[in-house]
């Protein structure tokens, strides 16, 4: 490891470590964009961050995201600037078509936007290509969705296991890691079920397993709860908040569920593709 990237893994550390409740002291042993991000060898000319402040994961500015529809031109995004550090739980709220699911696509590295820039780490998403979109995505980021979008055909085992598609992790390792993924969730009897033999809940566990099992640093949720009753929706929220203190991840959800977003550390209005915090 560098000089460089060793110093600034400390930096993070000890960062974490401010931003981290007082009884979770395991976030701070997370892996950060800090020391993955940066290329070995390669010297960043200007320190990115103040040394006092949180870390960034994210530094949004400027983002602008149009879509163009036959001869119209939709603005889902009108310029965000918005910084979100490292091991924050942030809830997104605002009306539909105000922008949210576009937000999560920018920080997901789904998508680059039209202008402005989006930081992940010290990684400049909005000027990366497809595949170091793809590279950013696989390494850091998980995403849960209101529709859990599970595979039908796949158990939930199998499920989790898409996670790793590139083919990167060995089959036996890819195994070993999704059964202890969904044992986390609550859900290891349930390995072999297809997601119709499942309900509401359980499939979301699975989605939030697959989210999981490649120990992403970001978790991104569009309305995690959106199709679930009270009380499963209140298990699920403690499930990601118990993963969050866990693993000191930084956590984004977007909800319109006020009882979801008073749970969060931060909430954020997004509409007409403007941010506000409320
Ligand atoms: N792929 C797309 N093509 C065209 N317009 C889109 C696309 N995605 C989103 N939009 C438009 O952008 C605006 C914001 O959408 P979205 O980000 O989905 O909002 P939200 O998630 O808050 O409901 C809406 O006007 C929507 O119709
Ligand atoms: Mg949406």
């Amino acid at each position: 490891m560098s000089r460089v990237e060793g110093g600034a893994t400390g930096a993070v550390d000890a960062t974490r470590a401010s931003w981290s409740p007082a009884d979770q002291d395991s976030r701070a042993d997370r892996h950060t964009p800090a020391d993955r991000h940066t290329p070995a060898g390669r010297h960043s000319p200007t320190a990115p961050h103040a040394p006092e402040g949180p870390r960034p994961m994210y530094s949004l500015t400027d983002v602008v995201k149009t879509y163009s529809q036959k001869k119209k031109t939709v603005t889902a995004l009108a310029g965000v600037t918005l910084e979100i550090p490292a091991g924050q739980m942030v809830a997104i709220q605002g009306p539909t078509g105000g922008g949210k699911s576009t937000l999560l696509q920018m920080l997901g590295a789904l998508d680059r936007p039209t202008s402005g820039t989006v930081l992940l780490g010290e990684q400049d998403l909005s000027k990366a290509g497809d595949h170091a979109l793809a590279a950013a995505r696989g390494r850091e980021i998980g995403f849960v969705f209101q529709g859990f979008n599970l595979i039908p055909t796949l158990t939930a085992a199998e499920n989790v296991e898409t996670a790793f598609a590139d083919g990167s992790v060995p089959r036996d390792e890819r195994r070993r890691r999704s059964a202890a993924a969904l044992e986390s969730v609550g859900l290891a009897e349930r390995a072999d079920h297809l997601p119709v033999e499942l309900s509401g809940g359980q499939q979301q566990r699975v989605a939030v397993a697959r989210a999981l099992v490649k120990e992403p640093t970001v978790l991104l949720a569009d309305e995690p709860t959106g199709s679930l009753d009270e009380a499963t929706r209140d298990e699920i929220m403690d499930l990601l908040e118990g993963v969050w203190r866990e693993r000191g991840l930084t956590l984004v959800i977007v909800t319109h569920d006020s009882a979801v977003a008073r749970r969060a550390e931060r909430r954020l209005h997004l509409t007409g593709g403007r941010v506000t915090e409320i």
